[in-house]
């Protein structure tokens, strides 16, 4: 089998992509890898779906231009809305989503119950609802809106007593009655994984992480398309990012693992 030593590119509004990072360097180390967030105008999850469409279409050109091989959209909200746009506009580019990642995931379960969380853009699409139903229409799927979720991560805030009470305020509709499987539809949601495993405690609720997943999908994707890098591949890493502002290190710093030794700010007003 053929070697494609190219780079992987990997986009998000902002830093809760590099959750998809961390899990894909663990099962792929020899792969090269250009993350992009964009973090000059993150949130997209309150923005319309024309400029999260716009934003999308930007990020994946900058990584176009950069020579990958394929494309991970590590950001729920566009992976709920733009994927259709993205094939459009890049068909020469294998583009995977994490959407796809995590409905699998969870069709893969099994289970009759499925609550997802995500932020408002995300849920009001109602992709993930749709592409479970399109699968397995039996399947009961209550989605919910969480977002204080992205502040508090990105405050650091997800040992505080607010993440306890914004996973009561969001949840508490699931506590009597709790769906088998909590898909976390959203990067940055694996961070307030204790607070939710805290809240549910008891109960059989079992948490799909939509990130963790999304590693997952892409090595078996690189691996059934023959395009693996060779064994002794690199395993670079360049991370860009649109803006740096103050907690920008720290913050990359919790969703990574490990602290992140170079970036580089770049615009994307190009189109
Ligand atoms: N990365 C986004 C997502 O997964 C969350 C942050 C945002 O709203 O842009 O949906």
């Amino acid at each position: 089998m053929k070697n494609d030593n190219r780079p992987i590119g990997i986009f998000d509004s902002g830093l809760g992509g590099l959750t998809v990072v961390a899990s894909l360097k663990n099962l792929m180390p020899s792969e090269d890898i250009i993350y992009l967030g964009d973090t000059a105008r993150v949130p997209y999850g309150d923005k319309s779906p024309e400029n999260i469409c716009r934003f999308a279409v930007q990020d994946a050109a900058f990584l176009a231009r950069k020579g990958v091989k394929m494309i991970i959209v590590a950001c729920n909200t566009v992976s709920s809305i733009a994927m259709d746009k993205l094939g459009e506009k890049f068909k020469d580019i294998h583009i995977v989503g994490v959407l796809e990642a995590g409905v699998r995931a969870c069709l893969a379960e099994k289970a009759s119950s499925i609550a997802v969380i995500g932020t408002n853009a995300t849920v009001k699409s109602d992709a993930y609802r749709r592409n479970i139903h399109a699968v397995n229409p039996a399947v009961k799927v209550t989605s919910i809106p969480c977002p204080l979720f992205v502040p508090i991560v990105e405050e650091g805030l997800v040992q505080h007593p607010i993440s306890d009470a914004a996973v009561e305020l969001y949840l508490s509709p699931l506590k009597k009655n709790p769906p088998e499987i909590l898909l976390l539809a959203c990067t940055h949601y694996p961070l307030l994984q204790e607070a939710l495993r805290k809240y549910f405690e008891g109960s059989r609720l079992k948490i799909v992480d939509s990130a963790t997943a999304c590693a997952k999908f892409a090595e078996e994707f690189i691996r059934e398309k023959g395009i693996s890098a060779s064994e002794h591949g690199n395993g670079s890493e360049r991370y860009f990012v649109t803006d740096m502002p103050a907690s920008f290190l720290r913050q990359a710093k919790r969703f990574l693992g490990r602290e992140l030794d170079s970036f580089e700010k770049v615009s994307l007003d190009t189109n």
